[in-house]
């Protein structure tokens, strides 16, 4: 009786980590508007998410978050299978393993972010302390462990910049019709991200969409801006 009690137990808690409270965006440290976020997803501290608008992160996500936050800004779409993990533990003399990680003795916690309007394909692992640039592309399956600039395309393990999601005039055009005047890109800032990373890469998106195209989108488009 206990051992069916007992499992009986560990079933239902197992349900309720994986498909019920670890989705109540209440519990959110910021819960922006428009926020589409699906189960099933294991999350170990729900208060260092941070979700701005118009994010929609899919199902299969696990956060394994201590002392450091997930920032996610606007209008960014995270496919399938994400894993965040802000922390690593440390290995300490004289300390065993077990407890040094149960107790998160010596751990080192950094906030993973990701900037506005980035694309995260299919079961990407985001590490410790790394941001995603703006409008970067970020390829299925690739474990990013260091900070991606904005608007390169990233693939592999560990992630590398292998495009430029624009050329420069589209990214000045991309910003000028999405961003605010004081938001935007400064020339001189895009000058070093080509002349720094982008210099030999293949843009990877296409161009402007085509008058009818805009006109038919407009005010789609402008309840993101
Ligand atoms: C990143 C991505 C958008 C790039 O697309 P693309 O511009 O057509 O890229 P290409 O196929 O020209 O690839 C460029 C290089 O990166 C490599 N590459 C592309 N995607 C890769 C990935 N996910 N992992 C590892 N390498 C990848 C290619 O093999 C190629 O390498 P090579 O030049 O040595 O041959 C796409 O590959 C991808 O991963 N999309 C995510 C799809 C997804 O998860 N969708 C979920 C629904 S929201």
């Amino acid at each position: 009786m206990a051992g069916f009690l007992a499992q009986l137990l560990s079933c239902l808690g197992a349900l309720r980590y994986s498909f019920f409270t670890n989705i109540n965006k209440n519990k959110f440290g910021y819960c922006g508007k428009n926020v589409t976020f699906q189960a099933p997803s294991v999350n170990t501290k729900l208060s260092n998410m941070y979700i701005h608008d118009n994010v929609s992160i899919f199902g299969y996500t696990k956060f394994i978050l201590y002392e450091g936050k997930f920032i996610v800004k606007r209008n960014c779409v995270i496919a399938i299978g994400l894993t965040v993990i802000t922390g690593n533990h440390v290995a300490t003399v004289g300390l065993p393993t077990i407890l040094q990680c149960s107790m998160h003795i010596n751990d080192v916690e950094k906030d993973v972010i990701v900037e506005e309007s980035v694309w995260i394909g299919a079961n990407v692992t985001l590490l410790a302390g790394v941001t995603i640039g703006r409008g970067a592309v970020i390829g299925a399956g690739s474990i990013v462990n260091k900070s991606i600039p904005p608007y390169a395309v990233a693939v592999g393990v560990p992630a590398k910049i292998v495009k430029v999601v624009f050329n420069k005039d589209q990214i000045l055009k991309h910003e000028e019709t999405i961003y605010k005047p004081d938001e935007r890109l400064a020339e001189n800032e895009l000058n070093s991200l080509f002349e720094k990373y982008y210099f030999d890469k293949t843009p990877y998106g296409v161009d402007m969409l085509s008058k009818e195209q805009q006109q038919l989108l407009k005010s789609k488009i402008e309840m993101f801006l």
